[in-house]
Order: structure tokens, then sequence, then C-alpha cells
């Protein structure tokens, strides 16, 4: 355990814990948003709730929490899924490596765990895709056990509470706030506490626009105090995504069926569905000129490429789609449409390529780029 001295933080004495606990909790019971898992104890329900929150709003989370127990209503469900149906129960949450490692966690708990979920934070801590964090949350709220859930936004407050001058973007200073709230969680009511927390960071004491005035525990935070709050937390610039250009190909046949295949790498987006993409160099239009330009390096147009890979003749349209963009969390995708119609004859698909009337679609993961270019482009053409 680190001590907090070191790091230029006074921790309060006793009653003024006591005091604080009070204050938040009372609070938090008056103003607790009444969100599903917050009406069970389930480890399994907290844990889907959890891993859905970790870069979702609230607002999105709720209908796919509820769908997802629906689809999966105990762990052994999750375990023995498809992969096809639990991409799809995560389709458009991003961040698929979540639902990955929570199906690979559920086998664990099937196979090391009897199928209980395991109890202490140590054991929950072992699960794949369970941070401290996560395993904070799960041990405090389904388990009543004294442990500190930290996320940006307990961090963020913490900051504001203590002054504290380590950026809360830097891994390496996450022990600071861990400690500080070691000290400072409630053993009766630990769920609750870092509950309020959450709460208290995504309501009051936002990012931008903090409202400190109407916090309950203002008279507590020291960058209140000392108006001090515009510096607090200490948070370096995020570095800017990096960008991507892709064309992307939405191909129609004959029958009203459109060209799709799976992605069979084993990165990002592995297992999803998809209209043929090709990368390519900067463009920011959808024109068919464009398409037909070649870059810089004078290779083969990308309609070029796109003819010779896939053995089409494609009749090309000059309809003009938005540009679809999706960031990542490093990169920035802007693909840019084009739309086509297959000629003659359908040739024979090889390998998960497969041509899908629209209303096969919801049988299919696919991830928010594709979800976004089909929009494009039934909006657009
Ligand atoms: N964000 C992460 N976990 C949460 C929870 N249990 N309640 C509300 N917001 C959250």
């Amino acid at each position: 355990m680190i001590d907090l001295k070191d790091y230029g933080i006074d921790m309060w004495e006793a009653d003024k814990i006591a005091s604080f606990r009070e204050k938040l909790l009372s609070w938090y019971d008056d103003n607790k948003r009444d969100l599903p898992w917050r009406r069970s104890t389930n480890p399994y329900h907290i844990w889907v709730s959890e891993i859905m929150l970790q870069q979702t709003r609230v607002d999105t989370v709720i209908p796919y929490y509820e769908r997802f127990l629906t689809w999966f209503p105990e762990i052994k469900d999750l375990a023995e899924a498809p992969e096809e149906k639990i991409l799809k129960a995560w389709e458009g949450l991003g961040y698929y490596s979540r639902v990955r490692n929570m199906q690979a966690a559920a086998q664990q708990i099937m196979e090391d765990f009897k199928g209980q979920f395991p109890a202490t934070y140590e054991e929950i801590a072992t699960l794949k895709g369970i941070g401290p964090y996560t395993a904070g949350a799960i041990a405090s709220i389904a388990f009543n056990l004294p442990e500190p859930a930290v996320d940006g936004n307990v961090m963020r407050v913490m900051a504001r509470l203590f002054e504290v001058d380590y950026d809360i973007g830097n891994p390496s200073n996450r022990k600071i706030f861990q400690a500080i709230m070691e000290q400072l969680i409630d053993p009766e009511r630990p769920g609750d506490f870092n509950q309020a927390l959450m709460d208290l960071g995504s309501s009051i004491e936002t990012p931008v626009h903090p409202r400190p005035e109407e916090s309950p525990v203002k008279e507590f935070s020291a960058a209140y105090l000392h108006g001090t709050m515009d510096k607090y937390p200490i948070k370096a610039p995020k570095k800017k995504p990096v960008p991507i250009y892709l064309k992307g190909f939405i191909l129609e046949n004959a029958e009203g069926k459109f060209l799709l295949e799976k992605n069979e790498n084993d990165g990002l987006l592995a297992g999803f569905w998809h209209f043929p993409l090709i990368e390519s160099e900067e463009g920011s239009t959808t024109q068919l000129s464009l398409f037909e330009e070649q870059g810089a390096s004078q290779g083969p147009s990308a309609i070029e490429r796109f003819e010779q890979d896939y053995d089409m003749v494609v009749s090309w349209q000059a309809t003009v789609f938005s540009q679809v963009q999706h960031v990542f969390s490093h990169r920035k995708w802007h693909i840019d449409l084009l739309y086509g119609k297959v000629k003659g004859n359908i040739p024979t698909l090889s390998g998960e390529t497969r041509w899908l009337s629209p209303d096969e679609f919801a049988d299919y993961p696919f991830a928010k780029p594709q979800q976004k270019m089909w929009a494009a482009f039934e909006k657009g053409k």
C-alpha cells in the first residue's frame, strides 16, 4: 500500500470520513437512478451491466442489458452460445472483445468454479476481461465486500475532493485513487458507496461544465473550496486517432441481394459481416470520378482493384452518398461508398462471402461501420 502523504494528499480524520459517507449515501438514497441492474444482486447480472457500461452510456446500455439476459439467462447459456449469437447480442455496442472475453470467463466459471460465480475479489479478478475496476464493482455490489471500483468518474471526483496533482489518464497513477478510496469506502454499504460516486460523477461532477455547488459533498471538496475546479482533474490531452481512408462497396445483384463477407481475421471486428472494403488514399467525396481516379501512387483505381479481386463485371452507379465515419479507439475510418449493380450471371461465391437480402441482415452480426454504411446507402440511393 502506498502512503498518500508521499503524493501530497492529507487524508481526513475518521469523523470527517464518517460524515462524508453519511452525506453521500443519503444523497444517493434520495436521488439514485432506478436502473435495471440496481434491482438485482445476482453477480452475473452485475457483471453484464458493468462490462456493458465500461465504454457505453447508461441509456444505450439498458435495452442491451435486458435483451442479453433474455438471450442468456444463466452463465451456462452464455458459456455455450454460438459466436454469431454473442456478437449479435453486442451488435452496435462496439469493443467486441468485451463480449468474447465474457464468454471465455463464463466458460472459466463453468469449469473452474462449478458454475458458481466466484465470491471473492481475488477470484473474480482471475476471470478473463475483468480488471480491478470491474472486480471491485462486482465484489462490492453483488457481495457487499468493501472493495473500491475506481473508474474515470471516481478518479475525477477524488481528484477534485483532494486536489490530486497526478494525471488521471496515466494508469500508473490509479493506485493513488485506489488508496484514497480504500480509506473512504463505507464498509457497511460498499456497493451503494461506489455507485453513489458513479452517479455523482456522471450527473454533477461531470468532466465539462460541472455544477459543484449542487454537490451533496461540496463542503468536502478542496477544489470547490479553493476555486480550483477548472484545474482538476489533471489530464493530459488525448492523442488524435489516426485517419484510415477506405472505399466501401454496396453491390446489388439482379435479385435485390447484397454482397457481404465475413471477416476471418483475428483482429478488430473478427467474425463480423461487412460490405467489401478496400483501403485507399484520402478523398472526401463519393463521386464515381473519384473512384476511377488513380491515387498519387498511380496504381490501379479502387474500382479496378475490386473487379479484379472479386472477379465481377459491375455497372457502377453515379449516386453520391455521404461519407461514413467511425472512430475506433485509436483509428478513425473515413469510408466513401460506391454503389454498383452486378451484370450478367451472378458469380458463385467462395468461402464466407454471401449474397444477402436486407431481411436476412438481422441474422448476421454487423459492426457499427457497416450499420452506418447501410444507413448512408438507404438515405442516399
Ligand atoms: N457505470 C458503471 N457502473 C455503473 C452502475 N452500476 N450504475 C450506474 N452507472 C454505472
